[in-house]
Formats: C-alpha cells, sequence, structure tokens
C-alpha cells in the first residue's frame, strides 16, 4: 500500500479539468514537515494561485472542494499561505494494517510496469587480494538487486570480473622466478597471493602496476608476461587458466560469507574474443580513427580521445566495456544497465556511455538507460588505512571481516542472555559481525567518501545493524513470551489504534512501499536504513508507552499483531540490505 500514491491520486483526480498540469501539482502532496500538523501535506495551492491568478488559499479552498476525501481523511484543513495538511482516519490505517497482517508482502505491491535490470557490481581484479574498497560495490550491488527483485522487476546480476589484467603478468613472472611448487599444491590460493606480494616487493616503485615504471625490470618483465598472454601464448594461456580456480575460490569465500549471489561472472576475459570485431566496427562506422598509430573515438574536438586500441595493438578497459555493453543488449535484452562503480571512474563512464550512444547501442528511443551508479571511497578514521581497534593495519578484506565478527563476539559474551545457547555463539557473532559492516556503508549516502569507525558501526544504541538485529529479537521474544508463532498467532485479529504511539506506529509500517520506492529510484539504501531507524524509533515509543504484555484482553491481539508487523517489516528492510535477523539475541 503506497499511500503518498492514494492521495496523489485524489489530487490529480481533483485537479484535472481544472488546473493546469495536474500531474505536477499533485506530485506537490509531500510527507508532513511536522507529524503534528498531519500525516501529509498538499503544496500544490501557492504555485497554482500564481497560475490561475487567484490568492492560495481560494485556490485551496477550491481544491478541497473538488477533492474526495471523506472516506479516508480526516477533514483536511488550510493553514498558512495555503498548505493543505492531510491526516488519514484511524479507521482506515486499521483496516490497511489488518489486510498487511493476512498479505505475504506485508501489503507491499510490486510495481505494475516492472523492468530488466543488469547489475554490474564488485567486479573486483582477481589475483591480488580483495581490499576494503572492494567492499561497498560488492555491498551496495547487492542491496539493490534484492531491493529491485522484490519490487517486482527482473534482476540480472552479473560480475564483471577483472580477470585479465596486468596482475596476470606479475603472477605469472612469480611462477617462472619464486614459485614454492609444494605449497602451490597444497594450498594454491596461498601460493598465489604470495607470489603476487613477493613480485610486487621488487617493484622499484610500489604503485600501480599499469601504470608502470618504464625502466625496472621487474615491472618490464612482467609486462611482457602480460602482453604475450594477451597475444594468445599458449603456455601463458595454460598458467592464466591454471590460476583462475584458485583466484575464483578467494572470492568465492567472501561472497559466501557476505551472503552475496551473481547470476553470472563473465569478467574481461570472456570479451576477449569480440573485441577486435567492436574495434573494427566502430572505425567502419567512422566513430572511432586511428591517430598515432593508435584508436580512439574523439567525444570533444580538444581533449583527449578516449582509446580503444593502442599504438601496441593493446584493447582497453573501455574497449572490453563496450563490447560487454554490445553483448549484454543481445543477451538480456535489458531496460536498464547498473554499474556500481567507484565513483573515481565516472569519466570512463561518462565517454562510454557517449560512445555506446553514438554507437546506435542506446538513445532516447532505444536501448537500455545505462547508469553508473557511483560511489565515494572508504577512509580509516585517520583518513588513512583501516586498522583494528588495537591499531594494527587490516589488510585485507577477509581480514576485515574476521575482526567485525570478533568485535561481534565481545558484544554477544557481554549481553547474552542468561539462558543462552552456546551454540548459537558463531552463527550470531557471523550475523551480527557481517550486518555490522554492511549497514555501516548502507547507512552513508553513497556518493560521499565514508569514514570507517568499528565504535560506531558496533554500537548498540543508534542508527546500526546490532540496534536493528535487537530490536528485531526483541519483537519476537515478546511474541514468544505471549506464546504466538507466526503461525498461531491471530493475524486476523481487529486492530485498534488509540494511543497515539500506536497510530504513529502504523503510519510508520504502512510507509514502506513508499520509502522502497524512492530508494529504488534513487538507487540509494541509505534511504532504506533511514526508514527502519524511524521504524525502530516508533516501536521503542510505542513499546514504552503500550504495555504488550499487561496490555488490557481487548487489546492484546492488537498490540501483538503490531509487533509482528513490526518484526516483518524490520526483517524484510535487513534482508533488502543482505543483513540476517537472529531470533534470539
Ligand atoms: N575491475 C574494475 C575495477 O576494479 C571494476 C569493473 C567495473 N565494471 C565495469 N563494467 N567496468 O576497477
Amino acid at each position: 500500500m503506497n499511500l503518498l500514491e492514494v492521495l496523489r491520486g485524489r489530487f490529480y483526480q481533483a485537479l484535472e479539468n481544472w488546473a493546469p498540469d495536474p500531474a505536477t501539482a499533485a506530485a506537490l502532496v509531500k510527507p508532513a514537515t511536522d507529524s503534528k500538523f498531519g500525516d501529509y501535506q498538499a503544496n500544490a495551492a501557492m504555485s497554482l494561485g500564481k497560475a490561475m491568478g487567484k490568492p492560495p488559499r481560494q485556490v485551496a479552498e477550491e481544491l478541497l472542494a473538488r477533492l474526495k476525501w471523506d472516506d479516508i481523511l480526516e477533514k483536511p484543513e488550510i493553514a498558512g499561505p495555503g498548505f493543505i495538511n492531510l491526516k488519514f482516519k484511524t479507521e482506515y490505517l486499521e483496516g490497511l494494517l489488518s489486510q498487511a497482517a493476512v498479505d505475504s508482502r506485508i501489503g507491499i505491491s510490486p510495481v505494475a510496469k516492472p523492468g530488466r535490470y543488469v547489475i554490474d557490481f564488485s567486479g573486483p581484479n582477481v589475483a591480488k587480494p580483495m581490499h576494503v574498497g572492494h567492499l561497498r560495490s560488492t555491498i551496495l550491488g547487492e542491496s539493490l538487486a534484492r531491493l529491485l527483485r522484490f519490487l517486482g522487476h527482473d534482476v540480472i546480476t552479473d560480475n564483471h570480473l577483472g580477470d585479465w589484467g596486468t596482475q596476470f603478468g606479475i603472477l605469472i613472472h612469480g611462477y617462472r622466478t619464486k614459485l614454492d611448487a609444494e605449497n602451490l599444491k597444497k594450498n594454491p590460493v596461498a601460493e598465489l597471493a604470495r607470489l603476487y606480494v613477493e613480485v610486487r616487493k621488487d617493484f622499484k616503485t610500489a604503485g600501480d602496476e599499469d601504470e608502470g615504471t618504464p625502466g625496472d625490470p621487474v615491472q618490464d618483465a612482467c609486462r611482457l608476461e602480460t602482453a604475450k598472454l594477451h597475444r594468445g601464448d599458449a603456455e601463458n594461456i595454460a598458467l592464466w587458466q591454471k590460476f583462475m580456480p584458485a583466484c575464483l575460490e578467494e572470492i568465492e569465500a567472501i561472497y559466501n560469507r557476505l551472503d552475496v549471489h551473481f547470476d553470472h561472472v563473465l569478467g574481461e576475459s570472456f570479451y576477449q574474443p569480440m573485441l577486435g570485431g567492436v574495434v573494427e566496427d566502430l572505425l567502419a562506422r567512422g566513430i572511432a580513427r586511428e591517430s598515432q598509430g593508435a584508436v580512439g573515438v574523439f567525444l570533444t574536438e580538444e581533449g583527449p580521445p578516449s582509446l580503444i586500441r593502442k599504438s601496441d595493438g593493446a584493447f582497453t578497459y573501455t574497449t572490453t566495456d563496450l563490447a560487454t555493453i554490445d553483448y549484454r543488449i543481445r543477451e538480456f535484452q535489458p531496460t536498464d544497465i547498473l554499474y556500481v562503480v567507484d565513483s573515481r571512474q565516472a569519466l570512463h563512464f561518462q565517454n562510454l556511455f557517449e560512445t555506446a550512444r553514438r554507437w546506435g547501442r542506446t538513445g532516447t528511443d532505444h536501448g537500455p538507460r545505462l547508469v553508473h551508479v557511483a560511489f565515494g571511497s572508504v577512509l580509516g578514521s585517520d583518513r588513512k588505512p583501516i586498522k583494528t581497534r588495537d591499531g594494527k593495519a587490516v589488510a585485507n578484506l577477509d581480514q576485515l571481516l574476521d575482526e567485525s565478527v570478533r568485535l561481534a563476539g565481545e558484544i554477544f559474551d557481554a549481553n547474552k542472555a542468561e539462558d543462552a545457547d552456546p551454540s548459537s555463539r558463531s552463527s550470531v557473532t557471523e550475523a551480527v559481525g557481517m550486518g555490522a559492516v554492511k549497514y555501516a556503508d548502507l547507512s552513508q549516502n553513497r556518493t560521499t567518501d565514508y569514514v570507517f569507525s568499528w565504535e560506531k558501526m558496533m554500537a548498540m544504541e543508534g542508527n546500526t545493524a546490532t540496534y536493528m538485529q535487537y530490536a528485531y529479537a526483541r519483537c519476537q521474544s515478546i511474541l514468544k513470551k505471549a506464546d504466538v508463532t507466526p503461525e498461531t498467532i491471530n493475524t486476523k485479529a481487529s486492530i485498534h489504534l488509540r494511543a497515539q504511539e500506536e497510530r504513529a506506529l502504523a503510519m510508520q509500517l504502512l510507509r514502506m512501499e513508499e520509502i522502497l520506492l524512492v530508494a529504488a529510484s534513487d538507487l540509494r539504501p541509505n534511504v532504506i536504513t533511514g526508514y527502519l531507524w524511524d521504524l525502530a524509533k516508533a516501536y521503542s515509543v510505542f513499546f514504552q508507552n503500550c504495555p504488550v504484555l499487561k496490555a488490557p484482553s481487548e487489546l492484546l491481539p492488537s498490540r501483538l499483531l503490531l509487533c509482528y508487523l513490526v518484526a516483518r517489516s524490520l526483517r524484510l528492510g535487513l534482508n533488502l540490505l543482505g543483513i540476517r535477523v537472529i531470533e534470539r539475541m
């Protein structure tokens, strides 16, 4: 149930055939800025006053006379210059909650016109240990996939692995010069990680191997191996094939831990056979041209071109991404392709999308919408690399997740119920640990840099996963004390919203669909965390003021049902963030 849409629909009807541009005016129905004045407010009268040449308050009055409201709203009130305050009738809210209680989607409808989304996320460069930088794309992408899927869209997730880059030249060179063959047999993942680190130590300058330092013999040797691989050298291809399973095993373990799943893992290597054809086609259509031995797409007169083939014949990140767009359109016919990638790649995507447009793959009337879902960096509190609580640097993602679980263990031991089941410790701490890391990330506005803080993310009070997981477990424990389960609770019991705290909680519960639609259209999971925080606060106020287990008998079933709806809403919201709930904490 989308209350905002219901109101906008009513206003649209009232405005139609009377005011100019009814859709724009109806869109000016908004959540109330202060719940003192109502649940929602309509702000159209001011601008309509200008357009219609009447005083806004008069417009508001005429509009109200045309509005059908009496079945769902208290009498609307006009305030100030012409705001219309809207407050739902309590019986109406009670009826909607009763419907939600018996609905498997707690009353949240799927969208009327589903799209088909390809979501490109995570995409680590394999053969290097995954680090915190990969976390954001992975967590954000998974959450967006879950959200869009829940809203009824067709979602295809694709992990565009960097599995063809210069890091393989490093591994091949390490394999030839530093291999511990025994170790490779026993523990290939660890041996490859070791080779990568050992070779990098021999680089004269640290930094990105893609840039390289000319004249550094080790870097030159690595580059040579990469070039041989890309030319199809049989030996290097065989080594690449030998390394890939171990590389995949390493990242798989992390994805499993994070409960992240992909429909496809089509890395850069998959597109190699198509790259020559892409360059030829762009040349033939006059979209790309040669310049100093290289081939580029010249998007602006003055600026540097977007290179799609370098003078040494090597293809680029852009060439691969063009082939990927072409493939995805043919294979999946998506309405949207989302790239959940660091904002530092903004220029790459801007150029890529413009090239795809010139290539005829997308346009205003055909092809998918291409969106760079950009995000900022993860920083340590001192703007330096992230550390454990005792100050040791966290080198890779696995260590970071271990640290989070360790801290969750401290919380568990300090707070566990007396009758806690010790065998649940590891599953609880894993869920709390993963939840904390994910929620901290998702609750930030994705476009800003985010400062990683163990203290904040583990806090038991505040807008954290731990708090939400506790709130959920508390609801479950009340239901258990009342001796009801999801199977036995009377979902058909009538709901009574007598106390003001009950009504406020009901309003929060009923706003979830509206919120999820905003989160989906902005592609911002922090809209969901903000909602969960408001819901948890409304629940806590309700709980402090309205006894549940000791409620008068005519109110007990209704209050239990409210707890049950809160639990389901929290669980759904957390699930859309990729966070597990815990039945008992
Ligand atoms: N492997 C890339 C990187 O680490 C990210 C890939 C993003 N997806 C894409 N289609 N370009 O920077």
